[in-house]
């Protein structure tokens, strides 16, 4: 079930804290009709979108918001941990944790293709959500981050509008869904009144699947925690060298395949790390941002020697088309 609310034709993009304001008391009025004294379930990733839901709700609602974050172990350094930190030491949020890390990358020990990776982490996320649904009683609403472009890319059939949708028969809930009529930088505007950390409010895109797509066939803990390091490094090494905001998505790939080096007179056998860094405006055409070699000497420095199990740094020049933005 779903109220079906458009935008309107006439809505002026939201673009000032006056106008996040105004959106922020409306939509807070709104919740609090629909949902009354009632509960709202909400699974949180740490992303813009459900961030930005998430906060709104609990301004509305308080602890009727229960929100459920999935740590699937496919996320950045130090996510999860943020995402307690602000929801629920900041934000006095009523959050479940659920640290799932096991189970998600038990069930993808030896699976390689990158299709059934995805299927996996989609239909376990879905499965350890709806176990924590049924441990709650008396939710009737379900809270989504979905947003404008997504209605209307679901519209004209580009994608299939996903969210927390696909749930079992027996947990089917009205959807609660604040942020539905914003495009994705009114949401940050949005975001930004409401006291999110900018980390999060101008966090890049980052894909459902997470870091499993950038730890290309079958994912090993040892390489997927080079793959979280170096990106972690990256990410550090942006953030210092006013990259960070400017450039519009990067991040760190590790293959599965290992090189001959050397490190301290003795031969290595060890993966190499890719980094791609991109701008784009759309992601159908995207340039890659070629950076500044004293930088791009730093970060191999850094990066092989600071994370085990990588002995070379290579940079990925390829714009898209012919690449595509990430490996998988
Ligand atoms: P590609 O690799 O298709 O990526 O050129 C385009 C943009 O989409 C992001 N991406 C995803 N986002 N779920 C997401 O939410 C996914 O499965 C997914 N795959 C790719 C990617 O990071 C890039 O910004």
């Amino acid at each position: 079930m779903a109220i079906l609310i458009n935008r309107p034709d006439d809505m002026v993009r939201i673009t000032t804290p006056e106008l996040a304001n105004a959106y922020i008391e409306e939509q807070i009025a709104s919740i609090k009709e629909q949902v009354g004294d009632k509960k709202v379930l909400l699974a949180l990733s740490g992303g813009v979108d459900s961030s930005v839901c998430a906060a709104l709700l609990i301004k509305a609602i308080g602890d009727q918001l229960v929100c459920v974050h999935v740590n699937h172990g496919l996320l950045r350094k130090g996510e999860p941990e943020e995402v307690i930190r602000v929801f629920r030491e900041e934000l006095g949020a009523n959050l479940i944790y659920v640290d799932a890390v096991d189970r998600f990358l038990d069930k993808l020990a030896g699976v390689d293709d990158p299709e059934e990776k995805r299927h996996i982490i989609g239909g376990e996320f879905i499965e350890v959500f709806a176990e924590e649904a049924r441990k709650l009683d008396g939710i009737e609403f379900l809270g989504q981050g979905t947003i404008w472009p997504d209605i209307l890319e679901s519209e004209a059939g580009i994608k299939a509008h996903h969210n927390a949708g696909g749930l079992p028969e027996d947990l089917q809930f009205e959807l609660v869904e604040p942020v539905r009529i914003l495009y994705k930088d009114e949401v940050r505007v949005v975001g930004k009144e409401l006291g999110l950390p900018d980390s999060m409010v101008y966090r890049q895109p980052f894909p459902g699947p997470g870091l499993g797509v950038r730890c290309p066939g079958a994912i090993t803990r040892d390489r997927l925690e080079a793959v979280r390091e170096s990106d972690a490094i990256l990410r550090e090494e942006f953030a210092k060298n006013g990259l960070e905001g400017k450039v519009w998505q990067y991040f760190t790939v590790v293959p599965d395949f290992k090189s001959t080096g050397i490190t301290d007179g003795k031969r290595t056998f060890a993966w190499p790390c890719i980094i791609r860094a991109i701008n784009t405006v759309d992601v159908v055409e995207v340039t890659v941002e070629h950076l500044p070699a004293e930088l791009i000497d730093h970060l191999v420095q850094r990066i092989t020697t600071e994370v085990p199990g990588i002995n070379r740094v290579l940079f990925d020049y390829t714009p898209k088309p012919p690449a595509t933005v990430e490996y998988e």
